[in-house]
């Protein structure tokens, strides 16, 4: 049984002052937190404060980002070590807005993974086929090649630490989500290929989650499906009302 992981990237927004009045706000339900992981992943500048705030409730806080040295002349970036002391225990890699707008490849997200996991983070590892792929019928054949390059050289047991979130880029942002019967039929064949990679056992074992104009008023559906152990959420989780609302709706 696959304990569901909810988590909200905030992308670049949030001032301190709000991230830390929704960090205050954000009910405090010790025992929802029990049957769901519910991650919070403010922009680097909220870290500190939403972490603070979110000490003892059961939340978790995640990163968006990381580089993948410990530390070094690498100006600008975030190493994997300040993100542990900072608290967090997730990191989102491989988000499509960093593949597209910052051209990151499977090679550069692959030393994120390990870094991140030579570290105890949990990435969350997103993958996901653009409009034209889809029309194309390339979705698994973009996923599955995702997948072999962010995940190269990496050995079971690290691969099933891992989460993996199934986000299809025409789906970010547009209001326009993937039907639930759609996003479970290419997260079935996300966990088909991990198991004809590093086996069943493993592949029953990774959470993956779809991400997507993700709603209170779809949540439920999506949760329905049986390869759908949670949803990675933008837009709808920056206000309290409807994260929490999307979280009551994953249990
Ligand atoms: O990381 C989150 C996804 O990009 C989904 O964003 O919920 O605003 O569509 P969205």
């Amino acid at each position: 049984m696959r304990k569901p992981i909810i988590a909200a990237n905030w992308k670049m927004h949030k001032t301190l002052r709000e991230a830390e009045n929704f960090a205050a706000q954000f009910p405090a339900e010790q025992d929802l937190y029990q049957q769901v992981d519910v991650v919070i992943c403010p922009p680097f500048t909220a870290l500190q404060v939403v972490g603070e705030a979110l000490r003892g409730t059961g939340l978790k806080l995640g990163a968006q980002n990381l580089y993948p040295r410990d530390q070094g002349a690498f100006t600008g970036e975030i190493s994997p070590l300040m993100l542990k002391d900072l608290g967090c225990s997730y990191v989102i890699l491989g988000h499509s807005e960093r593949r597209q707008i910052l051209q990151e490849d499977n090679k550069f997200i692959n030393e994120k993974i390990k870094s991140a996991l030579k570290h105890g983070l949990t990435p969350i590892l997103c993958v996901g086929e653009t409009l034209k792929e889809r029309k194309e019928g390339q979705t698994e054949t973009i996923c599955g090649n995702q997948l072999l390059g962010c995940l190269a050289d990496l050995e079971k047991e690290d691969v099933s630490k891992l989460v993996i979130a199934y986000e299809p880029i025409w789906a970010i942002g547009t209001g326009v989500n993937a039907s639930p019967e759609d996003a479970e039929k290419t997260i079935a064949f996300i966990r088909d290929f991990l198991a004809w990679q590093y086996g069943l056992e493993t592949a029953e074992q990774i959470r993956i989650q779809y991400g997507g104009s993700v709603k209170p008023d779809n949540i439920k559906e999506l949760m329905k499906q049986k390869n759908i152990d949670g949803v990675l959420v933008g837009g709808a989780s920056l206000e309290v009302e409807s994260f929490f609302s999307i979280v009551q709706g994953a249990v």
